[in-house]
């Protein structure tokens, strides 16, 4: 075990409170293509900024609606890998050791649920979630077929249940993010590039507050410098050593 994944066990072991922020890197391993490496495939013309916006979804309902069937699809086949299941079980440990724990994702997948996290805050909301555009309508089923399918109740397009571009995050989702990142002390930030606001911001707060922040990316971002502790690698290698 490297010094660095001994010092990151050991601030762990002896937290009081503990904070988990993840990113798209966390569900590499599982299949998901991150948002900042190229998109494949059909969709490899479009950058996420151009699909994720209301304004490309009024311009083109079926485009963005498609390419989020693409995703969810991708999804749906998608297996939580042992990075997740060890955020599970570190989840597990804290509450017998009667420390609190937060995890706050920026992925829309729903895998850290499929894993058996509980305390789940999801900034961005959850693909396989859909809600109509105009009234934000949640919807259990819709057809497939063809054409963007309807809100039963009020006629307008349905939408996936996901933030956009230019779009609020749930206030009460961000409130609790934002809560946990000034009370842990130990924040565990996993597999994101940390460029997206507000998420981007709330190790730096943490680091404000006095917590020791972790970090685990195969390679380094902008929180790199102020880590306590920077881990190079995948979440599936690494965080199992941790827990
Ligand atoms: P990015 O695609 O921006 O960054 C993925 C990060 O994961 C990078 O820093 C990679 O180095 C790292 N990574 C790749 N493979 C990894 C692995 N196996 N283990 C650990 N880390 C790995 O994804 P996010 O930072 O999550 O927002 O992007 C933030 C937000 O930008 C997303 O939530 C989305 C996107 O636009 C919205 O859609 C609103």
């Amino acid at each position: 075990m490297t010094d660095d994944v001994a010092r990151a066990r050991e601030l762990i072991d002896h937290a009081t409170s503990v904070a988990v922020l993840t990113g798209a890197g966390i569900s590499a391993e599982s299949g998901i293509p991150t948002f900042r490496d190229a998109l494949t495939g059909l969709w490899e013309r479009f950058r996420p900024e151009e699909l994720a916006t209301p304004e490309a979804f009024e311009a083109n309902p079926k485009l963005v609606w498609d390419w989020y069937a693409w995703r969810r699809a991708i999804v749906a086949k998608a297996l939580p890998n042992a990075g997740h299941r060890a955020i599970a079980g570190l989840e597990r440990q804290c509450h017998g050791r009667d420390v609190d724990f937060t995890l706050i994702t920026q992925n829309v997948d729903g895998l850290h649920l499929a894993a058996g996290s509980h305390r789940v805050v999801e900034l961005h909301g959850n693909i396989r979630r859909v809600k109509c555009f105009h009234r934000h309508h949640p919807v259990e089923s819709w057809p497939e077929g063809d054409e963007v399918p309807t809100c039963p109740r009020c006629g307008s397009l349905l939408r996936p249940d996901v933030v956009w571009f230019g779009e609020a995050l749930p206030p009460e989702a961000l409130a609790a993010a934002v809560a946990a990142a000034r009370t842990c002390d130990v924040f565990l930030c996993v597999g994101t590039s940390t460029v997206v606001e507000p998420a981007a911001s709330l190790p730096f707060t943490a680091l404000d507050a006095g917590a020791r922040v972790i970090e685990v990316n195969p390679q380094p971002t902008p929180l790199t410098s102020g880590a306590s502790v920077s881990l190079r690698g995948t979440a599936g290698a690494i965080l199992p050593l941790l827990v």
